[in-house]
């Protein structure tokens, strides 16, 4: 049985331990991100906060699916920024137009892409769209990133019913990894009290040692991914899952 995984956002982080994990578990590796991705030769270069590039993405997924004809594909779109970390209207406005370009509308779009593409070829495929708890609590300082992890949740509970009344032959999970050790974590633990209120709370998690692992998150979001083992549409927090 041949599996081909896609994964944005694999140069680093959660992506980057996912790519690994999927890569040992023999699956067919494909990535995309900015810079070179930490495993597999099948890249796309592209940033995914740029409009244009959803087609090109678009076009690239399709091919690849049709090269390799896989029994089965995971679409993983975990490509997101917290950047620019601050409030609404005070931050930069090209980089907060970046952040809804990238943390909003990609999932959307490429996941979309996604569907298409299994459709077509009739590829039983499952998208795992990475979101937070940041979509259900407001945190000031996050107001799109926050927005959009809630678009996220609510983009796979409605294609799970629309899913589910084609068949299933697509299945999406929106899945919260916790609170992982990665540059996003750098990033969050950097910020200016002004910009972000709520940092000295991620700075004591990070003193405490309580961050996870990027491997070990990785490779629990690939099995929960390969085991396709939720009903379509879940919406999960990683923590809350055996
Ligand atoms: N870390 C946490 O504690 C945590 C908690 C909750 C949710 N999450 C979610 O988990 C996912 C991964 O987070 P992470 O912590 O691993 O983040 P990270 O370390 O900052 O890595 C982000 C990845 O996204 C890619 N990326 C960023 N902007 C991009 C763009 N414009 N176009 C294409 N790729 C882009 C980066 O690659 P390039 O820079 O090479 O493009 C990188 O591979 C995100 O969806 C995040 O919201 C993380």
């Amino acid at each position: 049985m041949s599996l081909l995984a896609v994964i944005t956002g694999a140069s680093r982080g959660i992506g980057a331990g996912l790519a690994r994990a999927a890569e040992a578990g023999g699956a067919i590796t494909a990535s995309c991100s900015r810079s070179p991705a930490a495993v597999g030769e099948r890249q796309l270069n592209a940033d995914l906060a740029d409009p244009t590039a959803w087609a090109v993405f678009a076009d690239w997924y399709d091919a690849l699916v049709e090269q390799q004809q896989p029994d089965r594909c995971v679409f993983v779109h975990n490509a997101a920024t917290l950047t620019p970390i601050g409030f609404a209207g005070e931050v930069d406005p090209e980089a907060y137009r970046t952040n809804v370009l990238l943390n909003s509308a990609a999932p959307q779009v490429l996941g979309a892409a996604a569907i298409a593409t299994a459709r077509r070829t009739d590829t039983p495929t499952v998208i795992v769209q990475l979101t937070s708890g940041a979509g259900r609590s407001a945190y000031p300082g996050w107001s799109s990133y926050c927005a959009a992890k809630a678009a996220v949740d609510m983009w796979v509970r409605a294609v799970g019913l629309e899913q589910a009344e084609r068949g299933d032959l697509v299945r999406a999970l929106a899945v919260a990894p916790g609170v992982v050790a990665t540059e996003m974590q750098a990033e969050i633990r950097s910020s200016d009290p002004s910009a972000f209120p709520n940092v000295e709370r991620f700075r004591a998690l990070h003193a405490d040692g309580e961050l996870a692992d990027a491997a070990i998150i990785g490779a629990r979001l690939w099995e929960l991914a390969v085991s396709a083992d939720w009903p379509n549409g879940t919406v999960a927090d990683l923590r809350d899952l055996a």
